[in-house]
């Protein structure tokens, strides 16, 4: 029997050696077995369990894939580390109620590690795909003393629990795959960290890749997209033996469970009356899911550009690195807290919250105590709820730098900086919207301000030089009547405010005009080798290829506006952004200012 699955689930073609007289049975009783050919059924036909072999290769495994929708999806694999290399295998229920799988030689290939021994046992296969041991001489099916849900491999099922029971010692987390033809432990792991508030961790080998952020009481603070749904209902449940995260199916007419991909993505699988339907992926939906993205005490937004800000009262470690978005060293503090009881704190609004692996929490405090305990430690750097339902309850505490924060629009959670009270100047400062919303504004009107400013002074300068100092002229002339109404056109090649004099009025008067080059009526451009003038007011193609022309003229004026305006000079401009000149400077934010506008929404 060979089946091909459907493209989009695994690209693997599934082959198994099974003999047509499968015993359409559920279960096993001591003594049983199960020999490579055979098979087990679930009550209404949807698992089957037996061997099987994946792709090409002659490995043999013992495991449980679905019967009748995506053609045998495998979803658990007994002997994934061990295979068997020829079709003698044995799979057997001791009297004592543990699953053993033998080889030729009666060698243990793999055994399954009972929580206590069993009365007459019994191996059953579910109809959720939970394959159990339990005592024969009762129906109570919470009373396995084993189950294969309790050893998941890749696949998160309804009803399975995701993460730890204390008191059985039990720690259930997902190991993806080596490859579609391998199903031996590959490099990444999703699983529950208990070292601080919990949270799940998906990591490739020991490098943290992505975390859904704790539980808030709704959801996971970093999966916003986890909300009710039709297809399946989820919880958490934390309390002093066992910490788990799991959802149950709401209508038996669909089929739906999670995937921890070799490559690392997780993704849902959904069927609809065995129809394949949504196949989404719920987590790392973009860069920012990417632990860490911004480094420590950074702040990711999807949405802007660049996508990385430090925090309020944060600045870029390395600058440099951040001019080049290389955001990985993160930001420091602008200014460090007194930790003298002066210290506020600052409220940032709509964030998934930081990596909770060393924070402090207490489910039995308010915000308040929360921020007062806060105070107190020095080293605690934000405080926030536990969680959001109603007016918010609980404590969660911080300390060090703030890891892998990121910037929602709407489900995310407040958080609480400390920052030195010279950080926060009386207002809170928020970091979303109204942030963005005034940046908006404050552009918009600098840059009305900006082009008034420039008509202004150009009107002014229109009206100037009604006596050009040395040429004499009567005329109402300035710049536009030596380019354009003078006999002879006349470029003055040395436009500087040095030049420009005032009168008693205050009208500009040009001067100088020892520099100057008149052209013949039908002349517009002109080379020289003898490159004269002033540098900073030259323009390029004169500075460089000595070519002057009129434009030459509206290059220094240009120039002379930008100075007006700024009250600065262009040559000897000092800015600590950058080491340019204030044209260079002015250039650099204009477009800074254009990326930024084309960014936001209006
Ligand atoms: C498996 O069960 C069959 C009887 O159904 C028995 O003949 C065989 O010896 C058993 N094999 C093992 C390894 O116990
Ligand atoms: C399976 O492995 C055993 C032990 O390594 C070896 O003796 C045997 O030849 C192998 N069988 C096949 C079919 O490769
Ligand atoms: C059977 O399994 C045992 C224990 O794992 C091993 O030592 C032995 O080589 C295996 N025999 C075959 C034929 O694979
Ligand atoms: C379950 O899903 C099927 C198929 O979409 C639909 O026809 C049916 O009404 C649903 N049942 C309930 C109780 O929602
Ligand atoms: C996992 O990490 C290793 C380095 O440890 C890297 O080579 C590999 O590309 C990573 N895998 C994925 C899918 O990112
Ligand atoms: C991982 O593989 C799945 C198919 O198995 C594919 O849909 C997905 O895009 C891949 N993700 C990445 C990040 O490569
Ligand atoms: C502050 O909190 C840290 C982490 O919980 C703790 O190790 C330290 O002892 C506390 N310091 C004070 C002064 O309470």
């Amino acid at each position: 029997m060979e089946s091909c699955l459907p493209f989009f689930l695994h690209s693997f073609c599934f082959t198994s050696l099974v003999l047509q007289i499968s015993y359409a049975l559920d279960s096993i009783s001591a003594g049983q077995n199960i020999t490579d050919g055979q098979t087990i059924l679930s009550a209404s036909q949807n698992f089957e369990l037996g061997f099987f072999s994946l792709g090409s290769t002659k490995n043999r495994y013992v495991g449980i894939w679905y019967k009748k929708i995506s053609a045998g999806t495998v979803i658990w694999v007994a002997n994934r580390e061990n295979p068997l290399n020829d079709s003698s295998g044995v799979l057997k229920l001791t009297p004592q109620g543990v699953l053993t799988l033998l080889n030729r030689t009666n060698g243990i290939v793999w055994s399954a590690n009972a929580l206590r021994p069993a009365q007459n046992p019994i191996a059953r296969l579910l109809d959720s795909a939970n394959f159990i041991v339990k005592g024969g001489n009762n129906n109570d099916f919470d009373d396995a003393i084993w189950q294969s849900f309790d050893y998941p491999c890749n696949s998160f099922l309804a009803g399975m629990k995701f993460g730890i029971d204390r008191q059985k010692g039990l720690d259930r987390y997902f190991t993806s795959w080596k490859s579609a033809d391998d199903p031996s432990p590959g490099d990444f792991t999703y699983r529950l960290d208990s070292s601080g508030y919990p949270q799940m961790i998906l990591r490739n080998r020991s490098k943290v890749q992505f975390r859904t952020g704790p539980w808030n009481g709704i959801r996971f603070s970093g999966v916003p997209q986890l909300r009710p749904n039709p297809i399946y209902a989820f919880g958490f449940v934390f309390n002093q033996n066992e910490i788990y995260y799991y959802y149950n199916i709401l209508n038996s007419s669909i089929t739906s469970m999670l995937f921890l991909k070799e490559n690392g993505s997780i993704q849902r699988s959904t069927w609809v009356d065995q129809n394949p339907r949504v196949l989404y992926t719920p987590t790392q939906t973009d860069d920012c899911d990417t632990y860490a993205f911004c480094g420590a005490n950074g702040n990711c937004d999807i949405a802007s550009l660049p996508k990385c800000v430090c925090l309020t009262g944060f600045v870029p470690k390395f600058p440099i690195d951040w001019g080049f978005w290389d955001w990985s060293s993160g930001c420091v503090r602008r200014t460090e807290p007194d930790c003298q009881g002066g210290d506020k704190f600052l409220k940032i609004t709509e964030v998934k919250l930081p990596d909770t692996r060393f924070s402090w929490f207490d489910k039995n405090i308010n915000l308040q105590e929360c921020e007062y305990i806060c105070l107190g430690n020095c080293s605690c750097t934000a405080y926030s709820n536990l969680d959001i339902r109603g007016q918010g309850s609980g404590c969660l505490l911080w300390f060090g730098d703030l890891m892998d924060i990121r910037q929602f629009n709407e489900n995310g959670q407040d958080i609480y900086v400390r920052m030195a009270a010279s950080e926060v100047g009386g207002s809170s400062s928020r970091i979303t919207g109204t942030r963005k919303s005034t940046g908006i504004i404050v552009s918009i009107v600098l840059f009305v301000v900006f082009l008034l400013g420039i008509t202004v002074i150009y009107m002014k300068y229109k009206r100037a030089g009604k006596i050009v100092a040395l040429s004499r002229q009567s005329h109402t002339s300035g710049l536009l009547y030596l380019h354009r109404d003078s006999r002879l056109r006349i470029i003055h090649r040395d436009l500087k405010a040095e030049n420009i004099l005032l009168d008693i009025e205050m009208n500009a008067k040009i001067s100088d005009f020892g520099l100057a080059r008149s052209f013949g009526g039908n002349e517009s451009e002109a080379n020289t080798k003898r490159v004269v003038g002033t540098f900073g007011y030259m323009s390029p193609e004169y500075a460089i290829h000595g070519l002057y022309s009129v434009k030459s003229d509206v290059f220094s004026f240009g120039v002379l506006v930008l100075e007006i305006v700024s009250g600065k000079r262009n040559r000897g401009f000092n800015h600590p952004d950058n080491p340019l000149s204030l044209l260079g400077h002015v250039s650099v934010k204009i477009f800074q200012i254009s990326v930024y506008l084309s960014s936001v929404s209006f």
